[in-house]
């Protein structure tokens, strides 16, 4: 404890992507001694070179937090000289949608045969309630090397090591709310590992807040993404229906918006994207089947969301043939690949899925994306395709909006197309006879 207080405690971050590489950042600022562990070695490689993979992280912060002791490693070994070891290894789905569980599993394989007493271990990627006590911590005991426990209440041995679960809330491209304004909340396998990562959180954020296991941790974080999910689906489909009356849903949720109490705007869009809220919910389903538990809240909106896509390809088809002409064969030019907003991150982007789907209907499709130059081979995709330059729009058949990047100039993009088709009301204002929402 008195090494997190005098900023002496050696923070091992491992995962040093989206949510690593910033919270490496973070530590390091508070001038903690910090090694960022990662099995990508061209990930370590730029990192050791001062230079950054993630676009809203400069090379420039890497290059100080080098200055101030930052390295980076593939090698596990190096885990037994920290103090606190955080994971935030990736928690996709596979291709049966059920929980990948082999990042976690394999990092707490890595770690453990270099595991110390006193150690404080903590788990960050979200996943189902009871990961941390029922996977993590069963191989750390069973892998160590000195018979380690880990501390539980009452169990009372000055050899333990120590484990919690703390979720990660990132909100990329939010630049509302300061990293370090955003609660932490810590659920320890003990009360003295929470307090120890509570006293290792405060130290980078103003609030933790403590809860009473891991389990509960897990399932907070899972609650807030299913919300979100089941929120955005409500919207979605109050789309579909308002685009059926003639009534912008826009205009609507604006107006529900200045009640002072009672309703969170969520908006409607071209489906959900991200590694978070179309992978995180099915991560509670699948544990709730083990409980004979149907989460239907969970299926339906996933199936609400998951139709967006197609919703937008036939919204295409049908803008297309108002105008005499054919999907097959027509030239499309897709706007933003990137699963939202001014970010740099494609992960299961919506845009991927409607670039494949107007594809299989015979269209020449093409995109833009000012953050991702180019778009290789995904998990579910392989599509080897560059950013096209912003110009001679007149040239498409359609241009398509699914990410509505600040930086484009949507008015001059309805006035150089043939047709403009909006997933995001973009064009929010502007009318014209080229121009559909969708
Ligand atoms: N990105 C977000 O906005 C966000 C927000 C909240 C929660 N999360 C959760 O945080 C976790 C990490 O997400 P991310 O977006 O940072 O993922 P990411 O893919 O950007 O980064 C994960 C990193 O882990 C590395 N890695 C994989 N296996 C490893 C191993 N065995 N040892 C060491 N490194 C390994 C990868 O090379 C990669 O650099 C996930 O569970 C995700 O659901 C992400």
């Amino acid at each position: 404890m008195s090494r997190i207080e005098n900023r002496t405690a050696k923070v091992g971050l491992i995962g040093l992507g989206y949510v690593g590489l910033p919270l490496v950042l973070l530590f390091n600022e508070q001038n903690f001694p910090v090694t960022g562990f990662d099995v990508d070695t061209n990930k370590v490689r730029i990192l050791t070179q001062g230079g950054s993979y993630i676009y809203r992280i400069p090379a420039t912060e890497i290059q100080t937090a080098r200055g101030r002791g930052f390295r980076a490693t593939a090698d596990y070994s190096l885990i037994d000289e920290m103090d606190a070891v955080i994971i935030c290894v990736p928690t996709p789905l596979d291709e049966h949608r059920e929980p990948d569980m082999s990042y976690i599993t394999s990092t707490v394989q890595s770690i453990a045969p270099y595991l110390r007493a006193g150690q404080l271990i903590v788990l960050e990627s979200t996943t189902y309630p009871g990961t941390t006590e029922e996977v993590v911590v069963p191989i750390l005991e069973k892998n160590n090397r000195h018979g380690l426990k880990a501390d539980r209440a009452g169990l009372d041995d000055p050899n333990a090591f120590f484990v919690a679960f703390s979720p990660e809330r990132e909100d990329p491209g939010n630049d509302t709310v300061a990293r370090c304004d955003i609660p932490k909340v810590i659920g320890g396998l003990s009360p003295q590992a929470s307090q120890l990562a509570a006293a290792l959180y405060g130290s980078i954020f103003n609030r933790t807040i403590p809860v009473s296991s891991p389990a509960v941790a897990e399932m907070t974080k899972l609650l807030e993404n299913i919300y979100r999910c089941v929120n955005i689906a409500l919207v979605n489909e109050l789309k579909l229906l308002c685009l059926r009356m003639d009534l912008d849903i826009w205009e609507v949720i604006a107006a529900a918006s200045t009640k002072p109490f009672g309703f969170h705007p969520f908006y409607p869009g071209p489906g959900l994207g991200g590694h978070c809220i179309p992978v995180d919910p099915f991560y509670l389903s699948w544990k709730a089947k083990e409980f004979d538990f149907q989460t239907r809240f969970i299926e339906l909106a996933g199936e609400i969301n998951a139709n967006m896509p197609y919703h937008v390809v036939a919204s295409v088809a049908s803008a297309l043939n108002r105008q005499k002409k054919v999907l097959n064969g027509a030239r499309v030019l897709v706007l933003g690949v990137a699963y939202k907003k001014d970010i740099d991150d494609l992960r299961e982007s919506p845009s991927l899925t409607i670039i494949e789907l107007l594809q299989k209907e015979g269209a020449e499709v093409h995109y833009n994306d000012p953050y991702i130059p180019v778009v290789g081979k995904g998990r579910k995709y392989d599509l080897q395709t560059r950013s096209t330059p912003l110009e001679e729009l007149g040239n498409y058949d359609c241009v398509l909006i699914v990410t509505d990047h600040s930086c484009y100039d949507y008015a001059n993009i309805v006035k150089e197309a043939q047709l403009v088709v909006d997933t995001r009301n973009a064009t929010k204002g502007m009318s014209a006879s080229n121009l559909v929402r969708c």
